[in-house]
């Protein structure tokens, strides 16, 4: 038919194969291969019944979502979508048996459930995922779902976007059969099983559709789940209202309700956002000087030193992950500690339906618990998660150096220190690198990956694989104070606190972030963290402080007196037994006090101000770190702060938000800041440059190695 679709025949079945690498999305190319292939078999009088099939890894991803992106900024125009082939093959004269094997997702879905049959491999995956880009079916899916599996799971697969399994798929009858085996031949006998039976068309089924008094409280809960946990998400709704309409409407009305609301959702900020985050995911592996066919170390096994909190989380990161893992720490005590809190987590996961007893059972035989150092001698990696001191970290690298094996890669987790110093205490710094978990290890799914000055492309190559493996997304960092997340977490968190040193409440400063979709305001966030832990690092490094910039002052007044947060039931607000945050009026009163005591003018700051200053202030400093080349692009920020710091992914991170607010806005309200608030609020140069040649952060990519420690 084209290089992207190929017609062949088994005499009387006629096969078409889909191949457009690496997921057959459905680009124009492949529907009109589909199409033409279609018409041919209507004109073959030989062709009993036809075969629809994926080459190569999968069936079919889903529409070709870069194709979205042409649209919505009007390099491409938008056609008649892929309604009409769909309808082409569900009329076809043959029956059309398919067969999937990997992802049937979105699109691929939907032309699935088109065709009169569908077969599937075992550990095939079938689900409408669109709401993840904040769009949602486009070709009928939410009208043929219903049909085919019932309203209660179309509705949990179009608005929640989870795939579901082959096994699940045929129990819900959105497949007819497993086929154990070569899926091509199991395929073909099935048409031929089937070829002579009258076509039943997914269109013209209406037995799974309900009554409305059945189908009323199936919407009321989704609707009620999806405002709580897809908090602020418009799809999701969008995505249920369509498949409402499949219970309420005929087929092609219905299906104009899905176009309408398909349309309002591509031509949205939220949907620009997502789509620009699923192809950041991906971008993010990808470094300039670091070709995609670097050598790759192996990591079959792993050693975590420190069974901490973080130390512990990443054992069963590993564990996870099907990669056996030693446990070392100091002395015994510790080490049954670690033991027993990773025992704790395990059970709660269980107790919650996350894991299964057998799972957490085969789990926990990866984890190996040892004290002696030459127990590690032999494994691929290993993760330091001691205290954080220097001296410490140096001694334990030595250590690390000593006995481990040479193709061993040796990686901290230090949040604040220097990778190259810490490698200065090994004879091999090309080996040693920062893996940078984030808390708890176990489930945050960020993971930064700092490279040191003299970090091999082999290490980081591997741990970038490695985070994939580990189902994390792997940014790649340089080694700068904070490295980039808690870097840009500071000046953050400092806003924060000035806001309310100025005269906003604390909850009016939680609340605004909250209500822009943060998933925890900043001095909650701070109250969960610990406030010490940043009181600690403030003492350790006063004398690095500028003078003339403004420090916050409330915060280490707050653990002066003992309140580190929720770990002491009070921080900046009271804790009840239950660690739910309570407003406290002491805090409000102690604070008017100090500002009083500081001569800091008061205001109540509108919730607008709140947003603007804490987010710009992220802003600011991302530009500053960009230029250094601290990270390589803005999207690579904005990977960090969706995964690791609870930002929105339907406002696309950070630095995708300034795009979207306008470059020179935010530089001159920044100018603005800087004037009424003081020189903290200086504008990074690199948003000044841009603003001035008219162009956007997103444009801006540095293809350097980060420059010096700073
Ligand atoms: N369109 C365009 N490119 C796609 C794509 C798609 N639907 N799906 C994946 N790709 C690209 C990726 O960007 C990546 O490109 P790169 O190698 O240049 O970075 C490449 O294919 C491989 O993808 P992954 O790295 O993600 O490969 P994995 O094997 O880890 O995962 C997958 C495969 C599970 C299929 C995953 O890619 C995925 O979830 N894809 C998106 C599925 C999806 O959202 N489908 C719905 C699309 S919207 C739609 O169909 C609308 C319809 O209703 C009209
Ligand atoms: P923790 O205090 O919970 O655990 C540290 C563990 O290291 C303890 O079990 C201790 O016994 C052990 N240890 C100390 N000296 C040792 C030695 N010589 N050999 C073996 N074990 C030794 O600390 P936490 O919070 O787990 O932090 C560990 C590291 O992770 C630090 O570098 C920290 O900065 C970093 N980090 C912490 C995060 C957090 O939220 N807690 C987040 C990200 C990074």
């Amino acid at each position: 038919m084209n290089e992207l679709v190929q017609l062949t025949k088994e005499k009387e079945i006629a096969i078409i194969t889909i191949n457009n690498p690496p997921v057959n999305a459905l680009s124009p190319g492949v529907a009109q291969g589909i199409s033409d292939a279609i018409a041919s078999i209507e004109n073959d009088k030989q062709v009993k019944a036809a075969v629809l099939i994926g080459a190569g890894r999968t069936f079919v991803a889903g529409a070709d979502i870069k194709e979205f992106g042409k649209m919505t900024s009007g390099k491409a125009q938008r056609g008649a979508g892929l309604l009409p082939l769909l309808l082409s093959i569900e009329d076809c004269r043959v029956p059309v048996v398919v067969a999937i094997h990997g992802t049937a997702f979105g699109g691929g879905l939907e032309l699935a459930m088109a065709c009169h049959y569908r077969v599937a491999s075992p550990t095939a995956q079938v689900g409408q995922p669109e709401v993840k880009l904040g769009i949602i079916p486009g070709a009928a899916g939410t009208q043929r779902l219903p049909r085919l599996a019932g309203v209660a799971k179309a509705v949990e697969m179009c608005a929640g976007g989870n795939p579901v399994g082959a096994d699940v798929a045929l129990e819900l009858g959105i497949v007819d059969r497993l086929i154990h085996g070569d899926l091509l031949e199991g395929a073909v006998a099935f048409a031929r099983e089937i070829e002579d039976k009258p076509i039943a068309k997914t269109r013209d089924r209406t037995a799974k559709l309900g009554t409305s008094a059945q189908n009323a409280p199936i919407f009321a809960l989704a609707r009620d789940t999806t405002r709580k946990k897809q908090r602020g998400l418009k799809a999701p709704l969008a995505a249920i209202d369509a498949v409402e309409a499949a219970t309420t409407l005929p087929f092609d009305e219905g299906c104009k309700v899905e176009q309408k609301l398909f349309t309002e959702c591509l031509f949205s900020d939220q949907s620009r956002s997502l789509i620009h985050v699923f192809f950041g995911e991906r971008e993010v592996a990808k470094i300039p000087d670091i070709p995609k066919d670097t050598p790759l170390l192996p990591v079959q096994t792993a050693a975590v030193v420190g069974a901490g909190t973080m130390g512990g989380g990443i054992a069963m990161v590993f564990a996870n992950a099907g990669v056996p893992v030693l446990l070392k720490d100091a002395d015994q005590p510790a080490l049954d500690r670690g033991l027993s809190t990773i025992q704790k987590n395990y059970a709660n996961s269980v107790q919650r339906g996350r894991f299964s007893q057998s799972f957490v059972d085969e789990r926990l035989k990866l984890i190996r618990p040892t004290l002696s150092y030459d127990d590690i001698a032999g494994v691929d990696m290993v993760v330091e998660a001691v205290f954080e001191g220097m001296a410490l970290k140096k001694q334990v690298f030595s250590e690390l150096d000593r006995v481990c094996q040479p193709r061993a890669i040796l990686a901290s987790n230090t949040s604040t220190l220097n990778v190259d110093e810490i490698a200065s205490a090994t004879g091999r710094p090309q080996s040693v690198i920062g893996t940078h978990f984030f808390s708890p290890a176990n489930v945050m799914r960020l993971l930064e990956i700092v490279r040191g000055k003299q970090t091999g492309k082999d290490v980081i190559a591997t741990c970038l694989q490695l985070a994939k493996k580990l189902g994390k997304v792997g940014v790649l960092v340089g080694n700068c104070r904070g490295f980039v997340g808690n870097r840009m977490f500071h000046p953050y968190r400092r806003e924060a606190q000035f806001l309310v040193e100025e005269g906003a409440s604390v909850e009016a400063v939680d609340n605004a972030l909250y209500e822009f979709g943060m998933a925890m305001g900043p001095l909650a966030t701070g109250d969960l963290a610990g406030l010490d832990v940043g009181w600690r690092i403030r003492k350790e490094y006063r004398h690095l402080e500028q003078p003339g910039i403004r420090q916050p002052i409330a915060e280490d007044r707050l653990c002066e007196m003992g309140r580190y947060g929720q770990k002491t039931s009070a921080g900046w607000y009271k804790y009840d037994a239950n660690r739910r945050a309570v407003p406290d009026l002491e805090v409000a009163n102690l604070i008017r006090a100090w500002a009083a005591e500081a001569g800091i003018a008061q205001h109540e700051p509108s919730g607008d101000e709140i947003v603007e200053r804490c987010i710009y202030a992220l802003v600011n400093e991302g530009a500053r770190i960009l230029e250094e080349g601290f990270a390589l692009r803005a999207v690579d920020i904005d990977i960090i702060y969706i995964n690791g710091y609870g930002f929105p992914a339907y406002r696309g991170g950070p630095m995708w938000y300034e795009d979207t607010i306008g470059l020179g806005k935010v530089y001159d309200r920044i100018r603005e800041f800087n004037a009424q608030y003081g020189a903290h609020w200086k504008p990074a140069p690199l948003l000044r440059q841009l603003a001035e040649e008219g162009r956007t952060l997103a444009d801006f990519g540095v293809e350097r190695a980060a420059a010096d420690y700073i």
